[in-house]
């Protein structure tokens, strides 16, 4: 029988990953969602707990913006409009006047002269890289950059990979000056936010680090980042972390639009003849369908939003909340770390305790992510918490109550 012999292997495989507790397959799934009301923000219907109205204090949508009608309403109109799929790759008859508009949008958004969208930062990510990489290029990587990041470089294949100790600068500009000689390009990347603790780079001194060792290689540096979680939850106007930095130096910007922006896809902006390159030889763009209509309508009306008065208020109340948030762990003496990104950090330290402390959460109707070893260094065990701009200060209040009852409870 086909698969007769194989499937053990893989049954063994799965056999480890659930005897050492680090499944994923457990998924919650969500059958309802309860809008917001007054204040109350948003809540979640879980299937098996249906008289239950769950806070959510683990998505990625900080601005709130996927039930924004706004954004809904632009996504319907043109699904009515257009139907639902793209029907084709770009090049064939996948492109419809939304798709340019959104990149267009983007590009002026992030004050660079073009951009390209693909259906992932994911993918985004693996396409620049895989694109760029020659023979002759290094690639250099924070270590703790995103899977996609670890990904594209195994998939690109360059002449050699080298990691950096997390945010150490001193490494980085080492390892930029022991590579002088060994290749033709060099490209850097970095996430902008890096998702587990809510830090980011500084891109104003990475940028200064490239520009002083540019003229080391033939084809100079290239300054790539990933700032999937930066844009739209950093900066006074959401440019994220470069804006935060005041970094002017990023050759090529990736991002989503399936986080704060609230809706699906990814992008890549930079200047106009690097997306020229990339609408030909990347092959994440080339063979693989855009993001529908659509999602590119939503993200559009998305963008628009966040970047009106109005969606700066939300910005505002956003990192208002954050630091509401992070000073009521602080003041119970809960170890976070410091960040005013939205991804706030409740640092735990125990495994066990982690997994107590996430359960006692769920009992009082709060969704939030453990992170135990091997997501996260043995002794960094910790509960990621993400504040949305669709929170109230009352819901943050109630968490910090329930936090608080676990304290004096269990210590
Ligand atoms: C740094 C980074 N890049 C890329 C992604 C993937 O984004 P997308 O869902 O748009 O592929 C994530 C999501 O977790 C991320 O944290």
């Amino acid at each position: 029988m086909p698969l007769d012999r194989f499937i053990p292997a893989l049954a063994a495989e799965i056999e480890q990953i659930d005897s050492a507790k680090t499944a994923k397959a457990n998924e919650r799934i969500v059958t309802d969602m309860l809008r917001a009301n007054g204040q109350r923000g948003p809540r979640f219907i879980l299937k098996g707990y249906d008289n239950r109205e769950f806070l959510r204090m683990n998505s990625n949508s900080y601005l709130g913006m996927s039930a924004r009608e706004v954004v809904t309403k632009a996504e319907e109109a043109t699904v009515q409009k257009f139907g639902a799929g793209p029907g084709a790759v770009r090049f064939i008859s996948g492109t419809y006047d939304v798709h340019v508009r959104l990149e267009k949008r983007l590009a002026q958004f992030h004050g660079r002269e073009d951009c390209m969208i693909t259906s992932a930062a994911y993918t985004s990510v693996l396409g620049v890289i895989v694109s760029l990489t020659t023979s002759e290029t290094i690639i250099l990587s924070d270590e703790l950059n995103h899977n996609c990041i670890i990904n594209a470089m195994k998939l690109a294949r360059p002449k050699d990979k080298q990691v950096y100790r997390h945010l150490d600068m001193d490494d980085l500009e080492e390892q930029i000056i022991a590579a002088e000689g060994q290749c033709d390009s060099l490209l850097l990347i970095t996430d902008g936010v890096f998702s587990m603790r809510g830090v980011y780079a500084p891109l104003d001194r990475i940028s200064a680090i490239v520009a002083k060792h540019n003229h080391l290689f033939p084809r100079g540096i290239v300054l790539i980042v990933d700032d999937s979680h930066g844009v739209g939850a950093l900066g006074e106007t959401g440019r994220g972390t470069e804006e935060l930095c005041k970094a002017k130096g990023v050759d090529i910007l990736v991002a989503t639009l399936g986080k704060a922006f609230g809706v699906n896809g990814g992008y890549i902006v930079s200047r106009k003849e690097v997306i020229r390159y990339l609408r030909e030889k990347n092959p994440l763009y080339i063979y693989t369908n855009p993001i529908t209509q659509g999602e590119a309508s939503a993200a559009l009306a998305s963008i628009d939003f966040a970047d009106s008065p109005a969606g700066r208020e939300v910005m505002k109340h956003l990192h208002h909340l954050v630091s509401l948030f992070e000073k009521g762990l602080v003041d119970m003496g809960y170890e976070t770390l410091p960040s005013p990104h939205p991804v706030t950090p409740l640092m735990v330290r125990d495994t066990a305790k982690t997994t107590r402390l996430v359960q006692y959460l769920f009992d009082n109707n709060i969704l939030a992510t453990g992170l135990n070893y091997p997501v996260v260094p043995k002794g960094d065990e910790l509960i990621r918490f993400q504040v949305n701009g669709d929170h109230t200060e009352s819901d943050l209040k109630y968490v910090l109550d329930v936090l608080g009852k676990f304290r004096n409870e269990q210590g």
